[in-house]
């Protein structure tokens, strides 16, 4: 690889489908897969809720930015994150660094309905599920942009999804 991006990373607002695509990529590609949140779930003993609740989410954050710098010094891995590890310039800085940033995306609507379904206690998410998703969605949708690669997941089944990543990967690298 002539460049420094030997990760492949998922971004993408709550509700993308980050975890069940990135599981689906890494089977396909046969990466090593890390996600930001689950790292930092297994340092802490605790969920990212209770963890939000405990020190508030200027602490989640600092934590977030250097879990996501051990990760990226580690060799090749498939990295996902939590949808807001975009809202700090210095995490975007990294990402676009030292990888190949796939941001996916959906319609509101879809991700509403995603998120109903799940079973994950999100901080972010408290009061009206729909009001929320539609406000983080407009107030983030510029800090994905730096993506190398969007794909639009509205629809589409994860196999498919995932196709389209490992395809644009194998080109990558
Ligand atoms: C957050 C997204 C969550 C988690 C935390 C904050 C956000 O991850 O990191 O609740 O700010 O969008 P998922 O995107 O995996 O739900």
């Amino acid at each position: 690889m002539q460049h420094n991006k030997r990760h492949l990373a998922l971004i993408g607002m709550m509700g993308t489908g980050k975890t069940t695509v990135g599981r689906a990529v890494s089977e396909l590609l046969d990466m090593t897969w890390r996600d930001t949140d689950q790292e930092l779930v297994a340092k802490w003993g605790c969920s990212v809720a209770e963890f939000f609740a405990r020190y508030g989410e200027e602490r989640f954050r600092e934590e977030e930015t250097a879990m996501l710098r051990a990760c990226l010094e580690e060799q090749r891995l498939l990295l996902t994150t939590g949808g807001g590890i975009v809202l700090r310039e210095q995490n975007r800085h990294l990402l676009s660094q030292w990888a190949y940033v796939v941001h996916l995306d959906a319609d509101p609507h879809e991700i509403i309905e995603r998120l109903q379904r799940s079973e994950e206690e999100r901080p972010l998410l408290r009061g009206d599920l729909s009001a929320r998703v539609h406000a983080i969605y407009q107030a983030r949708r510029d800090f994905y942009r730096f993506a190398d690669l969007r794909v639009d997941t509205t629809g589409r089944a994860v196999s498919d999804i995932a196709e389209e990543i490992a395809r644009a990967w194998r080109e990558h690298v």
